[in-house]
């Protein structure tokens, strides 16, 4: 496996692969892997003939007094889990390699990023769109392999290699829980012992907005507050938002349509960690 400390070696190797007539599975990430981040390896390892793997904490999407300085670095063990997994590049670039001098540049998707996290997060996602498009333009044409757990980040880097005609196709990738159903997330590595437990309530919540839908409710509202009520049952949850939400243009409807598919999404602190967890739901 190589690893790249900068774009020219990265945007090189790949170029390489190409002329070669293989193709690449990009897995952007900002580091301490987990089984989710593994099985996009994975993914990309069974459908690109060659994988490359990002690891970069992009300080562009975090606000001042987040978790930028505190968030994991183990940068020796994920090289490792890395290869195991399959990747046959890595991309590992500094702040002055990926940010020379302060960005004059952003890239802001509308609409989709006004919801949820971006009211949650009101900078968060032109940083990400910044830095995804920044890493699609050094890797170059691919595949590139995103969680569903960040549903609506995922819908947003859809959209923007969309509309800015990026010769890259985003793959959705299911989401990896533990055996409990937590999400799996680098942020579970905060939690203490007790937070850890509470946390489920999430996965548990969710499912209980999901056998609502089941069981006939249409109105996204009732099934929106039966969500929250159960997070807000927990008491080391301070819960966050609870949304029904199209799955397509992250709006809420009106009234569930029977046959369509929802996704039901929901965040909750846990001490100082703020985890966000969702669920497709079709509806009857
Ligand atoms: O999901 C993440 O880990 C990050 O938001 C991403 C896509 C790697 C951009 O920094």
């Amino acid at each position: 496996m190589q690893v790249c400390s900068t774009k020219a070696e990265f945007r090189g190797f790949l170029d390489n692969v190409r002329a070669l007539g293989r193709t690449v599975g990009l897995v952007p990430t900002m580091g301490a892997l987990h089984d989710g981040h593994l099985s996009l390896l994975r993914s990309a390892a069974a459908e690109c003939d060659v994988v490359a793997l990002t690891i970069f904490v992009n300080p562009l999407q975090f606000a001042a007094g987040e978790d930028l300085s505190a968030y994991p670095r183990p940068l020796e063990r994920d090289l490792e889990l890395a290869e195991a997994a399959g990747a046959d590049v890595v991309f590992t670039p500094s702040n002055a390699e990926m940010y020379p001098v302060p960005v004059a540049t952003t890239v802001h998707v509308d609409g989709l990023t006004a919801p949820m996290e971006g009211a949650a997060r009101p900078t968060h996602f032109d940083g990400v769109t910044t830095v995804v498009a920044k890493l699609f333009n050094i890797a170059g044409t691919c595949r590139a392999y995103f969680g569903e757990k960040d549903f609506q980040q995922l819908a947003v880097v859809t959209r923007m290699a969309f509309d800015l005609d990026q010769p890259v196709t985003v793959v959705p990738c299911p989401i990896i829980r533990e055996t409990d159903g937590l999400a799996m997330s680098s942020r579970n590595a905060y939690l203490d012992r007790a937070d850890r437990e509470a946390a489920t309530v999430l996965h548990r919540a969710l499912r209980a907005g999901a056998a609502m839908i089941s069981a006939g409710e249409t109105d996204p509202g009732i099934v929106a507050r039966h969500v929250a009520s159960v997070i807000e049952a927990e008491p080391l949850a301070s819960p966050g938002y609870a949304e029904v939400v199209d799955p397509a243009t992250l709006e809420t409807p009106t009234v569930l349509v029977p046959g369509s598919t929802v996704r039901l999404l929901a965040t909750a602190l846990f001490g100082s960690t703020r985890l966000l967890d969702n669920l497709e739901v079709p509806v009857p």
